[in-house]
């Protein structure tokens, strides 16, 4: 099977920016593969190198074990979707899906047959004559990727494809890539800044930050083990609690002692040291919350709260409750909201407590970081804002 990608040691410098820092990965052949990442981590930059719009400074790029580094864009089996679809205006969809083909110099039996295909592919048999203006976004967009596809490239490479859609159009149109990447089978190439988009879809995702890759790995490693604070706080919320290891506690668990709350159990898989210094991430959801006190569980951890904030979300409501120096997002799921219990509410005192095995030590913590959590001036323990960088 063709469509495996490696990316080694590539760097990528636009003046004074490092775009890319030393990157190096390999895309499995078939995966559904997102780059994620903020504005301006360096998405984009990777994927135009993929494409041969541009040439690393260092590294090379392999496709298939070949050396692509400085082949020029026409020659490499690859094919790209762009956020503004980028339709010819003056031609049908028809000859639009057709052009690949026409500038191949194929004969027109196969054209046809292969475009035919095509509108089969992206369910557009009926709106074949009709030019770009005359249908919708997602549309246009489906059009563009039956267009990228008619010439059998090993990689789709899509840039942000939905970013010019409203949400509800954006989902959908997420679920149609994903049939389509299911019925052809090749690499899909996905960057996205949306960690629920590339959550929903991908078979992998690299994580990017800053020119370099933070942590790859499937929607269920990076949010259940997350390697460091970006990426625990770009996928999905969490809290972060900082503190010192003390005690060892049997071969699995570490005692950490935080600034002005109680010590806590922690799960310790990173087999940190006594006197490390370490990070908890804590995922609302996690969090129980509770106006009586639970039974005790020798891997609980218990902590007394006051309510600080209750923001009602429909389907669960997150409460912010207040503990020593810190603000503690917690997240309530509703099966049956209101009817066998009066719902907590402001100002109450609280108890919080979570398993040890469902925080999780961080191997690494940015600094810069800390403005996703925290809520100025006082010290905060979780985010509910997203990050600023998110938005495009
Ligand atoms: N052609 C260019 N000239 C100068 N700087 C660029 C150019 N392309 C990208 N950059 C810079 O490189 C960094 C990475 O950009 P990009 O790959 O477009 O990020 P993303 O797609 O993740 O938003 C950014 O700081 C951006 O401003
Ligand atoms: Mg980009």
């Amino acid at each position: 099977m063709w469509g495996k990608l490696e990316f080694e040691n590539v760097s990528k410098k636009y003046g004074d920016v490092l775009a890319l820092d030393n990157v190096s990965f390999t895309v499995e052949s078939g995966n559904f593969f997102s780059l994620l990442g903020p504005s301006g981590c360096g998405k984009t930059t990777l994927l135009r190198l993929v494409a041969g719009f541009e040439m690393p400074d260092s590294g090379r790029v392999l496709l298939d074990g070949q050396d692509i580094t400085s082949l020029p864009p026409y020659k490499r089996p690859v094919n790209t979707v762009f956020q503004n679809y980028a339709l010819f205006p003056h031609l049908s969809l028809w000859e639009n899906i057709a052009f690949g083909l026409r500038v191949a110099k194929r004969p027109s039996q196969e054209i046809h047959s292969e475009v035919e295909k095509m509108l089969q592919l992206i369910q557009m048999e009926d709106h074949a004559h009709k030019r770009p203006d005359q249908i919708s976004g997602g549309q246009k967009q489906r059009v563009a990727i039956a267009r990228a596809l008619i010439n059998k490239p090993r990689i789709l490479l899509l840039d942000e494809p939905l970013s010019a859609l409203d949400l509800k159009l954006r989902q959908k149109m997420l679920f149609e890539i994903d049939l389509i990447h299911d019925e052809v089978g090749i690499t899909f190439l996905f960057v996205t800044h949306d960690q629920t988009e590339a959550m929903a879809v991908s078979d992998r995702i690299a994580v990017m930050h800053q020119g370099k890759v933070e942590q790859i790995g499937t929607p269920v490693e990076l949010y259940e083990a997350p390697d460091s604070s970006f990426v625990a706080a770009f996928i999905g919320d969490t809290n972060f609690l900082d503190g010192i290891v003390t005690e060892h506690v049997n071969k699995d668990y570490c005692v950490l002692k935080l600034d002005g709350l109680p010590d806590v159990l922690c799960f310790n898989d990173k087999q940190l040291n006594i006197g490390d210094f370490s990070h908890l991430s804590i995922r609302p959801e996690k969090i129980h919350i509770s106006r009586e006190p639970p039974a005790p569980h020798a891997l609980h951890n218990l902590l007394t709260a006051v309510v600080d904030d209750i923001i009602y979300k429909g389907d669960h409501t997150n409460y912010w409750v207040r503990t020593g120096d810190y603000r503690i997002s917690v997240s309530l799921q509703h099966k049956r909201f209101l009817l066998d219990e009066v719902p907590i509410t402001w100002g109450e005192k609280v108890w919080i407590y979570w398993h040890a095995n469902d925080g999780y030590m961080l191997k690494r913590w940015h600094a810069a970081d800390e403005h996703l959590t925290q809520l100025p001036p006082e010290k905060v323990g979780g985010s509910e804002e997203e990050p600023e960088e998110h938005e495009a």
